[in-house]
């Protein structure tokens, strides 16, 4: 068959595809893998990746509803025909465009198989999938820990990219930049290349959400010596340095800390990195207060990176649950009386929030919540009745929303 324009994104794709679900890679990650593509190409493939992310159930039981036996989950004509009508969906790629670049990725009965489900499919109609559903999984899980208009939300929010928030040194320029600011610093610009939006040389922001700039927030300005405990790629080892602190930053991998320090750089901004496993390394000195924004299952950043929810199974969730603990112990011991630590997680899972910091709370006496009142935080963050903070999709939904996050202030007594 003659090559047909657009079909090694498509093909591309199918590889990414191939990546997050049979091999539990992230989108990014499995996109890092493919070369020899136009960046046009490259970037096709992953928003490709993206929009079938986003709607795999839906997407699923449209193509169940027009085949006669239930194709395998990893058949490549599921595959297959999962992205051409993502295509559709989520990209409004015409009809004839999809077809044409579908049927040269597969062979023999299984291309007659897609063409056939594809007509069927495409003379029909398919659902809107404006809210799709997220792996059942998730529902059952969100639904008894958040309840049915928390799930409805994430339905929603998984349907779109977010738009793009950038957190700045000054506030000032913050406000004054062209976009929406809802905190200081804060300024919320369409999705467009960050590399073109204005200030990206200069250093006068960084890509951070809104939900994800909160816990630094919580740092008390008084405090001169911050650790920023699992700190790359780095936006709150930047909002530590922007605020004036002393930030000694530690992450256990080499990779992420040069981004950090190209952040740094690029920002005009100081901080000491280490590169050290936080289970094992030991500081020369005690901190005033201590931000641990550990490692977990990400499935707050769900708007962003829709593959989350179909990797992390409840072993994984257990995985990260463990590790949270074992950190918060070590970072607990590193404190001076009177000081805070604020940890946090883009989770929502109670697991590796709610969960953790009750546990922690019932060994370590010493330590007790530092309740997140008014004032500590933007106004539109309210604390729950034990004074964390708990941020759940359908928050800010007009404005564009947030990621999922959990943060809690804790003291040492003095
Ligand atoms: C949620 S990310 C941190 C994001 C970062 N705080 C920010 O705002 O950009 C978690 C980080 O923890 C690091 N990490 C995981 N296990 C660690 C450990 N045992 N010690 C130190 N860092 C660790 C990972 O390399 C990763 O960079």
């Amino acid at each position: 068959m003659p090559s047909v324009e657009g079909v090694p994104a498509r093909q591309a794709a199918l590889q990414i595809l191939d990546g997050v679900l049979r091999r539990g890679q992230t989108i990014d990650g499995a996109a890092q893998q493919i070369r020899g593509l136009r960046p046009p190409d490259h970037a096709l493939a992953v928003a490709i990746a993206g929009e079938t992310m986003r709607r795999l159930p839906d997407l699923d039981a449209a193509i169940d509803s027009a085949t006669r036996q239930r194709l395998p989950d990893d058949s490549k004509a599921r595959m297959v025909l999962r992205l051409a009508l993502a295509q559709k969906v989520g990209l409004g790629t015409p009809e004839h465009a999809l077809v044409a670049t579908a049927l040269p990725l597969v062979d023999g009965g299984p291309r007659r198989l897609v063409h056939g489900v594809l007509g069927t499919l495409l003379r029909k109609g398919l659902p809107a999938m404006d809210a799709p559903h997220l792996p059942e999984a998730v529902e059952a899980r969100w639904r008894q820990a958040w309840g049915d208009d928390v799930v409805a939300a994430a339905r929603r929010q998984i349907a779109t990219r977010p738009a793009l928030d950038l957190t700045f040194a000054d506030n000032g320029e913050a406000r004054a930049y062209d976009g929406v600011s809802l905190a200081p610093n804060h300024s919320r610009v369409g999705s467009s290349a960050v590399t073109e939006l204005a200030g990206f040389g200069e250093g006068r922001w960084w890509v951070q959400d809104l939900a994800a700039s909160l816990p630094a927030r919580l740092i008390p300005e008084s405090a001169r010596q911050v650790l920023d405990l699992c700190a790359a790629p780095g936006g709150k080892t930047m909002q530590l340095a922007a605020a004036g602190h002393s930030v000694t930053a530690i992450d256990s991998s080499k990779n992420r800390l040069v981004r950090l320090k190209d952040n740094l750089d690029r920002t005009h901004l100081a901080a000491d990195l280490i590169t050290a496993d936080a289970l094992t390394w030991n500081p020369k000195r005690m901190f005033d207060a201590i931000l641990l924004d550990a490692p977990c299952s990400a499935t707050g950043t769900f708007r962003r990176h829709p593959e989350v929810l179909h990797r992390a199974r409840p072993p994984i969730i257990a995985a990260s649950a463990d590790m949270q603990a074992r950190l918060l112990k070590r970072a607990a011991q590193w404190l001076n009386p009177g000081g805070i630590l604020v940890y946090s997680v883009c989770s929502l899972e109670p697991q590796e929030g709610e969960e953790i910091v009750r546990a922690f709370l019932a060994v370590h006496s010493e330590f007790a919540i530092d309740p997140v009142g008014e004032g500590d935080a933007p106004d539109f963050v309210t604390s729950s009745p034990e004074g964390w903070v708990r941020i759940l999709p359908g928050l800010l939904e007009a404005e564009g929303g947030l990621d999922g996050f959990f943060m809690a202030r804790l003291v040492r007594k003095g």
